[in-house]
């Protein structure tokens, strides 16, 4: 038997609602054909930006987008993508498959399309291969108010009143293909280009430094240590990437052929994310014990071979109900440690690794990533409410893993949403549900499952993994909550 107890007395942090942001880079068909279609296509778009994929990211509120990479903007000049989009000069992706970047999707695009979203923009600077003024001028063409040569330039290419874009990550990846740096130099590269990126009125930036590669604990704690002021730490949040790849980079494996034992072994491999989230967190903890510094994981989600007979640069892979689960789990563990993480950032929205959105052409479909999302929308900005997880496990070669996750929330309407995952493949698990310091009835349930491990939807089949009611919750009689999770599922309960 499973056990889950909620301290519903004990809430302790805000789980941000920006743990639910997305990625989206100019790499294989995210950006083109994906968000931008121009405004010539025969779909339907509002200024070149396609509407179904607005309304659709729109519907489950997605509260940042982070932008132009990755690794392509540590090669990006951002005054190459403003201005007259014929005159503006092309560049060759050199990271995501060598193709030619004409550079039509630029920062009023960009800007544009988080309008329509009505989500935040986070803009990741070039430190690789640009400069400090570059970066700072960025700022400066965003966010300036006044008379300034930046802000003048913004007016000419048709944009009076700035963006106020907070948040600005500082390079991307700079231990690897955005600069093979130490984390030495990086500190100090990143407090010389974090001076310059300066506050215009009353918009103080957000800066997000680079960190650590999955479990990179010297990157973190040289971060830390080097980047310290005179009042407190100089940056605002550190980023960590990590990918759950079932195989070896190699051989990462298929989305969408595999057997129970990928299953698990994926499954496994999400589980890492809460020791690195942990570990990362405690290094931190000795710096900062406030907690003013959050750590945001601005690249996550599985990662596995291309489809076939698709180019190898462009990542694009389908998405399935194993995915959802990677998805339920991840949320997990943000939840419980709101107190440390202030964002996360899928990789990558659309049509590139764990997407929650596929295109061709004009059709779209919404993978089961994007009914996870929808599920714990209920999540954002709410009370974190500390839960204590029981679970049985399984036996994985000579290790064992857990089959259960949860967490829990209180919204502002004194709502209690508890989140639950079961990886296990084949049998449905008991588990019962206390909640301390409250009595609650359950007023509804929703689930995201399938039949089949593989399952997936399809631009025939587009409804084969979507949300639905579930009913197998129900109170014992003595304050607790049975309930019987379904194999391979992702569980919300809302309670009152
Ligand atoms: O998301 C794909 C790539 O993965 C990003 O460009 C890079 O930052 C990471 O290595």
């Amino acid at each position: 038997m499973n056990r889950v107890i909620v301290n519903a007395a004990q809430g302790d942090a805000r789980i941000s609602r920006h743990i639910y942001g997305h990625f989206s880079e100019h790499l294989g068909r995210c950006i083109y054909g994906g968000f931008w279609e121009g405004e010539d296509s025969p779909i339907p778009n509002v200024r070149g930006i396609r509407k179904d994929v607005v309304a659709a990211l729109k519907k489950i509120k997605i509260p940042n987008l982070r932008w132009p990479g990755g690794c392509f903007a540590d090669e990006y000049h951002w005054q190459d993508g403003i201005g007259p989009r014929s005159e503006r000069p092309k560049m060759i992706n050199t990271h995501w498959g060598g193709v030619t970047e004409d550079n039509s999707f630029g920062t009023h695009e960009f800007l544009d399309l988080c309008e329509q979203l009505e989500t935040e923009p986070y803009i990741c600077g070039n430190v690789g291969s640009g400069t400090v003024q570059e970066l700072s001028q960025w700022v400066e063409y965003c966010n300036f108010d006044g008379v300034s040569p930046m802000a003048d330039l913004r007016r000419k290419n048709g944009r009076d009143k700035p963006w106020d874009v907070k948040f600005w990550g500082i390079g991307n990846e700079s231990w690897g293909c955005g600069g093979d740096m130490t984390p030495e130099f990086y500190a100090d590269n990143y407090r010389r280009y974090a001076v310059y990126v300066r506050k215009y009125g009353n918009n103080a930036p957000y800066k997000i430094a680079c960190g650590p590669n999955d479990s990179n604990y010297n990157w973190t704690k040289v971060l830390m240590e080097k980047t310290r002021g005179k009042h407190g730490p100089l940056m605002d949040g550190l980023s960590l990437h990590y990918y759950t790849v079932p195989g070896e980079w190699a051989r990462k494996g298929s989305a969408l052929e595999f057997g129970e034992a990928e299953w698990l072994i994926t499954m496994q491999k999400a589980y890492v994310m809460d020791e690195l989230v942990r570990k990362h967190g405690a290094i931190m903890d000795e710096y900062d014990p406030l907690r003013k510094v959050a750590l945001i994981i601005d690249e996550w989600g599985t990662w596995f071979d291309v489809e076939p007979g698709t180019n190898p640069g462009f990542l694009y892979q389908q998405n399935s109900l194993r995915d959802a689960l990677v998805a339920g789990i991840h949320f997990n563990i943000f939840n419980n440690y709101a107190e440390r993480v202030g964002m996360a950032n899928i990789a990558q929205t659309i049509n590139v690794l764990q997407s929650v959105i596929l295109t061709e052409g004009r059709k779209m479909v919404l993978t089961p990533t994007y009914h996870v999302f929808d599920m714990y929308q209920v999540h954002h900005d709410a009370l974190r409410l500390p839960v204590h997880v029981e679970s049985e496990t399984c036996p994985l070669g000579f290790d064992s893993i857990p089959l259960v996750t949860a967490s829990a929330s209180e919204d502002e309407n004194r709502r209690i949403h508890v989140s639950l995952t079961n990886i296990d493949p084949k049998n449905e698990r008991q588990l019962c549900l206390e909640l301390r310091g409250v009595s609650c009835k359950i007023l509804s349930g929703k689930i995201v499952t399938s039949e089949n491990m593989t399952d997936h939807n399809t631009f025939d089949n587009s409804e084969k993994v979507t949300m639905k009611d579930f009913s197998g919750a129900s109170s014992d009689g003595n304050g607790r909550i049975k309930v019987t999770l379904p194999p391979k599922s992702v569980v919300t309960l809302e309670l009152a």
